[in-house]
């Protein structure tokens, strides 16, 4: 699932990967050791969807590129670090991330801890210095990320999967630790290019709502991934969520299938009135729920039929 090298995004693909390198936070003299854990997670090949949307949003309101892309970087430093945390023993004990091992595995617990801590504080400092943009707009962004980082968003979310995932859960209770859990960064990514842009707040509503959509049918399409995906496919542990109380646990593979449809159509509605039909977040949406669901191994056939169909 990792993005095509010659897709539509390739060229922001490219500055958002050389940007990243530039942000891998300093390090002390001879603790190369810390450094090597974050490079491995930041810059391992993962599909840097959050910060292509917050640099798309930001780009196609006729906002600056530069401004955004460092906006999505500090995104995805976060996003990062969560993953650090999310293989951890204590957390979903996985083996492999992104391809290569997991942080823990090739680095040692106690400093992948250390490397999440350094990534995601480094990520406010990012956006507290982001170039062009004013006071009050970095005000804004580094209160955007703070709430879909904390104990209401991602954080509570976690505690929320991992504390409450193990016995039996309401389809609402998933969604909402879902929202948060993933949805969240997703939010904060458009969030961000919609500040950095200065989008008007009707627009701001709606890729709100996009966001929203768009997490929820992201983390069933990952529950999926998890159940039916080959590892090698996907470059991460398969059958970690056994005996979670998922929504495919709940209702089962067909009707969560369908519950990604009803949340990518009501995404793409909600993007339609700020953008048009056919824009480029239309297009990534669509090759993004087109490749899950390929991984998942859905015919071909019937894929590409319905992905053409509005
Ligand atoms: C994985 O996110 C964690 C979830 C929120 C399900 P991604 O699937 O975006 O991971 P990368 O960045 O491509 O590795
Ligand atoms: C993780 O959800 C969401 C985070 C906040 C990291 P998962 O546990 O399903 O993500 P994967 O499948 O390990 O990538
Ligand atoms: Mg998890
Ligand atoms: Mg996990
Ligand atoms: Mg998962």
């Amino acid at each position: 699932m990792s993005p095509s090298p010659d897709g539509p995004n390739s060229a922001l693909l490219s500055r958002i990967d050389a940007r990243l390198a530039d942000l891998v936070p300093v390090v002390l003299a001879g603790q190369q050791g810390l450094e090597a854990a974050m490079r491995d997670s930041l810059l391992a090949p993962g599909k840097r969807l959050r910060p292509l949307i917050a640099a798309i949003v930001a780009q196609d309101l006729g906002g600056p590129l530069d401004a955004a892309l460092d906006a999505g970087c500090a995104v995805e430093m976060v996003h990062a670090a969560s993953l650090i945390l999310d293989d951890l023993p204590c957390m979903d004990d996985a083996t492999l991330r992104r391809g290569r091992p997991a942080i823990h595995r090739g680095h040692g617990e106690d400093v992948a801890v250390l490397a999440s801590i350094a990534m995601l504080t480094e990520a406010f400092a990012v956006l507290s210095r982001i170039e062009g943009l004013s006071p009050e707009r970095r005000n804004a962004a580094v209160g955007v990320l703070a709430s879909a980082v904390g104990a209401l968003g991602l954080v509570g979310g976690q505690y929320q999967d991992l504390r409450g995932g193990r016995g039996p859960r309401s389809a609402q209770d998933i969604g909402d630790a879902n929202g948060r859990k993933t949805g969240a960064l997703f939010l904060s990514a458009v969030e961000l290019g919609a500040i950095v842009a200065g989008a008007t707040p009707g627009q701001r509503a709606n890729l709100s709502a996009f966001a929203a959509e768009l997490g929820l049918a992201f983390q069933l399409l990952d529950d999926l991934l998890d159940l039916t995906a080959d590892p090698a496919a996907i470059g991460k542990d398969v059958g970690r969520d056994a005996g979670k109380s998922t929504v495919v646990a709940l209702v089962g593979v067909e009707r969560t299938q369908r519950l990604v449809e009803r949340h990518i159509g009501a995404a793409r509605a909600h993007l339609e009135t700020v953008f048009g039909a056919d824009s480029r977040l239309d297009a990534l949406v669509c090759s993004l729920a087109l490749s899950a669901r390929k991984g998942s191994g859905e015919p071909a056939q019937a894929l590409e039929q319905e992905s053409g169909r509005r």
